[in-house]
């Protein structure tokens, strides 16, 4: 018997589609993937030559729960340069990843029942996570038509006694958008005047295009800085997804304490090695990521060309991470290859069984009429994709 805690938690609907796509491809079928949560590109040489290094020099000991203190310290280094944020080493906490970071935040800050506003569409470990801890993940809808900015009424309507935090994730997974400045002034005083914390997921901040510029809402004023928690890591900017090192920095100090000791209790430090890897890769010189953000800036584009060359499908220019999330509204209720499309996880399996293409269906987001692409794939493979979701989409 499993507990009530893990029956709330609602098994990946990704999974099975997933599966079987890895089924296919070992088959042998030529199949297009547009599912990856991550950069198709390796780790960077130095990076690695870091991990190795560290390995060889016997760094292979447990190190303090939350992280070695030069790794820390370049994490404040790099909020203070990028975001201009101040905090002491004592506020950082490092993890197995940033989703790490925010299991343990939605852990140390929730009691049974609290609720945690996410902005809809959203990354589906917040909705699971916050379910984890006891709390309830209160929906706010985000509309394609506003550019997925907020709707300041409809979020105001959401908030109750019980309301305890709010998650902004900008860029978003799986819109890419970017909130604007004034979005985040807004959410930082609704913050301060009802008490909330702000948990804000910066993990695709480097990931950025247009010459848009990433703000930290943490960095607007004291204030807000006073209830943002900012998490952060290196897996996205880096293409170090399977090193695991996250982390958050905060300045309330009951909670950075907590943290540590819930980490210290459950997975202790994250692996000692890969802690050396990540500070690498934080005092490293941006121009190593510089070619992997200008091709993936490329790939955006080539995918948003041939996207507007496919009828019944509309999109929001993506701003940042490496997605693209169009709509499918106008095929809903009609039939595609014998199939009546009623959502997308119909959608997704026609994509797959009959295109041989690979896509994450909206419902995983909160969005039943979109789906998600990644452009975290060669030009070739968008191109080939494409033309394959285009002639379902000609109908
Ligand atoms: C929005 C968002 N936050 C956090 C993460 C987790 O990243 P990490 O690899 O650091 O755990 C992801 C990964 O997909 C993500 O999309």
């Amino acid at each position: 018997m499993i507990s009530e805690r893990m029956k709330k938690i609602s098994p990946s609907i990704t999974l099975s589609i997933d599966a079987k796509a890895k089924q296919m491809k070992k088959d042998g079928i030529d199949l297009v993937g547009f599912g990856a949560g991550e950069p198709d590109f390796n780790t960077p040489e130095n990076i690695k030559e870091s991990g190795i290094k560290a390995i060889k020099d016997n760094l292979t000991r447990y190190t303090p729960s939350s992280g070695i203190p030069e790794l820390k310290q370049a994490v404040v280094d790099k909020l203070k340069k990028d975001n201009n944020l101040e905090y002491k080493t004592s506020d950082i906490i490092i993890s197995c990843g940033a989703k790490h970071s925010l299991f343990n935040i939605f852990m140390t800050i929730l009691n049974p029942g609290d609720e945690v506003i996410i902005f809809s569409p959203y990354w589906v470990s917040y909705e699971e996570q916050v379910k984890i801890a006891d709390g309830i993940p209160i929906f706010v809808n985000l509309k394609r038509e506003d550019n997925y900015e907020i709707d300041f009424d409809l979020l105001n309507s959401k908030i109750t006694k019980r309301t305890r935090a709010i998650i902004v994730n900008s860029p978003s997974n799986p819109t890419g958008a970017i909130l604007s400045t004034s979005s985040l002034e807004k959410l930082a005083e609704i913050s301060f005047k009802n008490n909330l914390f702000i948990i804000s997921d910066e993990i695709y901040e480097k990931l950025i295009y247009n010459n848009k510029k990433h703000i930290s809402i943490a960095s607007l004023s004291k204030e807000v800085k006073k209830n943002t928690i900012v998490v952060n890591g290196v897996s996205k900017t880096y293409a170090m997804t399977g090193w695991r090192i996250g982390y958050l920095a905060s300045e309330n100090k009951e909670i950075v304490s907590a943290i540590n000791n819930l980490q210290s209790h459950s997975t202790s430090n994250p692996a000692t090695m890969t802690q050396y890897a990540a500070l690498e890769a934080l005092k490293t010189d941006e121009s190593i990521i510089a070619e992997m953000i200008k091709e993936f800036d490329n790939r955006r584009k080539y995918m948003m060309k041939k996207l507007d060359n496919i009828k019944n499908l509309s999109y929001i220019e993506p701003q940042g991470a490496f997605y693209i999330f169009p709509n499918f509204n106008k095929i809903i209720g009609k039939e595609i290859k014998g199939k009546k499309i009623d959502g997308s996880l119909t959608l997704s399996d026609i994509l797959l069984n009959e295109a041989k293409v690979a896509v994450v269906p909206g419902i995983a987001f909160g969005a039943d009429n979109c789906f998600r692409l990644s452009y975290a794939t060669s030009i070739v493979n968008i191109d080939k994709g494409l033309d394959r979701i285009s002639e379902i989409f000609n109908i």
